[in-house]
């Protein structure tokens, strides 16, 4: 009886630790977001997508503890006419969003894309159109004061050889639309963590020379500017200056601000290789480009990926930028990132 007992315990005691032991072995059952609880690791997120993919509802919950509103805050849907606002669909979904507790990041305030018709052609004096973004930032910062963490405030300013680009906002206000965006957004929502935000800075070159100076001097002024998102739109076929990126994020760092990598992504068309090798570099891509963030010494706060599955990719279906294929099945690319993710 004694025995029988004995071996019969002996039985359970090994099946519990083969269980267990199994679910270790697999490294799949925990996600993305569960692997680094202080990292932020996100993706781009639209509420059309959301209200009609139930799979894409699923993994934006489960993966990720950072989204960024893609296109609905973008001046044309959140302010189509002059004197209205459109809320809906951000609302909808920083809603989501806060029932899976995931942080917000609001994009973008001030940006010469994504405007309306009504403001572009409304031939409004300078007067007029400073007041039309000072309101417009105060009125849709406002709108989610508390509730989007982090603010894309000023978006692509820049052209490649570092002068300003040539906006209706340099146009009508002058070089001061920058600092005075900042200020507004600050004055709005005085706990809001405030970016630049621009693609082609990661490494050195004229134009992250240019943002850098510019951010030296702003912050000297002491204008409310806390952070540098690096797009890094991405490619296969691109040579990526790792070290370089490394380097400009200290120097960032050392003028008391912080980084995010904003609307990453890795486009694998254009290359003549079978897809395998394609998702195989593009994987590579990915995991060095997580290990130059996680590895900056707390310089580099977010990862956040510029969509989901391959299905929505704002670059097309031959790109194939994303983590997870058209089948929502995850790609090479996925485990590079749990893999660093949980070293
Ligand atoms: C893109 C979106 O992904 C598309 O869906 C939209 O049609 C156009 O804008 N830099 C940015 C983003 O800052 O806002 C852009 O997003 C991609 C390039």
């Amino acid at each position: 009886m004694i025995k029988a007992l004995l071996i019969s315990s002996l039985v359970l005691v090994l099946v519990l630790l083969t269980v267990q032991f199994k679910d270790k072995g697999k490294g799949k059952v925990e996600p993305l977001r569960a692997e680094k609880q202080q990292f932020l690791i996100g993706a781009a997120a639209n509420y059309k997508r959301l209200a009609s993919d139930k799979e894409y509802r699923n993994i934006l919950s489960k993966e990720f503890n950072v989204m960024t509103v893609e296109n609905d805050l973008k001046f044309i849907n959140v302010h189509p006419a002059k004197d209205r606002y459109n809320f809906y669909n951000a609302d909808k979904l920083i809603e989501f969003a806060k029932e899976h507790n995931i942080k917000v990041r609001g994009h973008t305030l001030v940006w010469h894309g994504g405007l309306p018709q009504w403001l572009k052609e409304g031939n409004y004096t300078k007067t007029e159109m400073e007041q039309i973004l000072k309101q417009h930032i105060q009125k849709v910062v406002g709108h989610y004061r508390g509730e989007i963490y982090a603010w894309d405030v000023v978006n692509e300013a820049f052209n490649n050889d570092g002068s300003l680009r040539d906006t209706i906002w340099l146009e009508a206000i002058g070089p001061d639309y920058i600092k005075k965006s900042f200020r507004w957004a600050h004055a709005a929502d005085p706990n809001a963590v405030l970016f630049y935000n621009d693609y082609g800075i990661g490494a050195f070159n004229k134009k992250s020379d240019a943002v850098y100076k510019m951010l030296r001097e702003l912050t000297n002024e002491g204008v409310p500017v806390h952070g540098v998102g690096f797009q890094m739109h991405t490619s296969i076929k691109q040579n990526i200056a790792f070290s370089d990126i490394e380097n400009n994020m200290r120097r960032i760092h050392a003028i008391g601000l912080q980084v995010q990598i904003t609307e990453f992504d890795v486009d694998t068309s254009g290359v003549d290789a079978t897809l395998e090798s394609k998702l195989s570099r593009q994987a590579e891509v990915y995991s060095r480009s997580l290990k130059t963030c996680i590895n900056s010494n707390g310089t580099c706060t977010a990862f956040v990926i510029w969509g989901i599955s391959d299905k929505y990719s704002w670059l097309g279906k031959e790109a194939r930028p994303l983590m997870y294929d058209s089948n929502y099945i995850p790609k090479p690319a996925y485990y590079a990132l749990k893999d660093i993710l949980s070293q």
